[in-house]
């Protein structure tokens, strides 16, 4: 039996591992992490992040052969095969700041793996990392000493917040990169041979390690860049009279184009794409290739743009002025059926308002705890935070929808315009609302990309 070790109990590690778990109960996989409540809550089987059927998939292997402890050291010693999934967020300071990956919780597990280390290991990074990081991770690795041998491979993680479970059964595919080496070909078929327990061969992509660190930044580029692409069309949409949702079933419908990731909204959050393509704007500037850098840059210049061109609308259409006006903010996380709301655009979205003099009241299904952490200083007095959604709407001038929260389609709109200030306006941030029933109920209401139905 072989024993795999993950670096990492985030919402990464965690899920990862315990679909290697559960499809391969010939290896022992253990998940360690820095993190003491953390690893209490995968230990009592309650998940620390939310996620549709993680608590089922952990019920069925924790304690069979997935274990969670906080023990780093005798996990490195006991490892055959240690994947690394520690966080590697944008550096905050010094060279970089603002654009480049932080690697020091990344570099802080390399020199805890040599100083542990007793035997021969397969290290594999499955963080999202800059091209070449295999490279540094190797030296240091190797530094101090010769008695054991690690052969560094890249296997990033594509799996989406809220459908990570079903991304990780069912993965599009299955990215390994490795030396061209004998050692190197070998640590790749070892990996190749756990994801073969359940994922088709045909999925499953070997390269070389640069390509496999580059792809993973390329997709979250590309996928990035449709969003933002629509964003972009979804402003002239508006204003010209086209309908945003009907230009981009067009669009979709070209084979070679595809229909998903072009729904115009607020703007894309999320931990990943920002930081990603910034990375990757980084990594380009680093090799002198500013044009490839400010390509990629606009990217995330037109979502900051979006989330600001939103809030501009809101204080245009309310007679220029916010000063005083409560605005019930609909959604908060950076996605429905998650809790994570890591540079969701309500945070900026939010924070202009505040700017405005507006007062928020704030619901989300899940998001709540979150939500007061990250307006935590920016004008508490001004904010509350509701468990109900029509408690927010109450005595509202407008409603801003940030999230497509399923249950926000279904909510009774008669009553919640009953219950607020007239003119009574909403801003559907997501275009997930029937705009004509609203209109008729006597809304006013301004969709993105899409011709507004006011009565004024
Ligand atoms: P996370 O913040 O949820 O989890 C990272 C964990 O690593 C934390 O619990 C932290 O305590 C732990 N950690 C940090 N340093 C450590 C150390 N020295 N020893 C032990 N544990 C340590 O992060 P995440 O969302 O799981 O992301 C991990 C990586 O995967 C990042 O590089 C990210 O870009 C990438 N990624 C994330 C997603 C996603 O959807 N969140 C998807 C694909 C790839
Ligand atoms: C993303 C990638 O999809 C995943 O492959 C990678 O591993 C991590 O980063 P995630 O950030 O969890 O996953 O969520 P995703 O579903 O990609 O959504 C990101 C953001 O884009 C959300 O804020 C979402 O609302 C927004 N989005 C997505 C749109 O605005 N329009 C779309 O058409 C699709």
């Amino acid at each position: 039996m072989k024993n795999i070790l993950c670096i990492g109990a985030g919402h990464v590690g965690g899920p990862t591992m315990a679909m290697i778990a559960s499809k391969c109960p010939d290896y022992t996989v253990q998940v360690v992490d820095i993190n003491e409540e953390r690893i209490r809550a995968w230990q009592k089987g309650k998940p620390p992040i939310f996620e549709t059927g993680l608590e089922e998939l952990i019920a069925g292997t924790r304690g069979r052969n997935l274990f969670f402890s906080t023990d780093i050291a005798s996990g490195i010693r006991e490892a055959d095969i240690i994947f690394v999934s520690v966080n590697t967020p944008t550096k905050t300071a010094g060279v970089g700041a603002g654009r480049a990956a932080d690697l020091h919780f990344y570099e802080e597990t390399a020199r805890q793996i040599r100083e542990h280390s007793v035997s021969d290991k397969i290290v594999v990074e499955k963080s999202t990392i800059p091209v070449r990081t295999a490279e540094a991770m190797t030296r240091i690795l190797h530094s101090d000493r010769n008695d054991v041998r690690f052969e560094v491979i890249s296997n990033p993680e594509f799996l989406a917040e809220g459908t990570a479970v079903r991304d990780l059964e069912t993965p599009d595919r299955v990215l390994i990169g490795g030396n061209d080496t004998s050692t190197g070909h070998r640590a790749v078929q070892e990996l190749v041979e756990i994801y073969a327990h359940w994922v088709p061969r045909d999925r499953i992509v070997t390269t070389n390690v640069w390509s496999s660190e580059l792809s993973k930044l390329a997709a979250n580029a590309f996928l990035a860049q449709r969003v933002s692409s629509i964003n972009a069309i979804s402003a002239i949409a508006e204003a010209t009279g086209a309908d945003i949702d009907e230009v981009s079933g067009v669009v979709g419908m070209d084979n070679r184009i595809g229909s998903r990731f072009l729904k115009a909204g607020v703007g894309y959050g999320g931990s990943c794409f920002r930081k990603d393509i910034l990375n990757l704007c980084y990594l380009a500037e680093s090799h002198g290739l500013m044009e490839v850098a400010s390509y990629w840059q606009q990217v995330v210049d037109m979502n900051d743009y979006q989330e600001h061109r939103f809030v501009s609308r809101m204080v245009r259409t309310m007679f220029n002025s916010l000063t005083g006006k409560r605005i019930a903010v609909l959604g908060f996380a950076f996605k429905p059926d998650t809790s994570d709301t890591r540079e969701s655009p309500a945070i900026p979205v939010c924070l202009q308002l505040l700017e405005e003099g507006a007062r928020l009241a704030i619901h989300d299904p899940k998001a709540l705890e979150n939500a007061r952490r990250d307006l935590a200083g920016t004008g508490e007095e001004r904010v509350a935070f509701c468990n109900d959604p029509y408690e927010a709407a109450c005595g509202a001038h407008a409603i801003a929808l940030l999230t497509e929260w399923k249950e926000y389609s279904q909510l009774d709109f008669e009553r919640i315009y009953r219950s607020m200030e007239r003119p009574a306006f909403i801003f559907d941030g997501r275009n997930c609302l029937d705009h004509t029933l609203l209109y008729e109920i006597g809304f006013n209401v301004l969709p993105i990309g899409k011709p507004e139905r006011t009565r004024l």
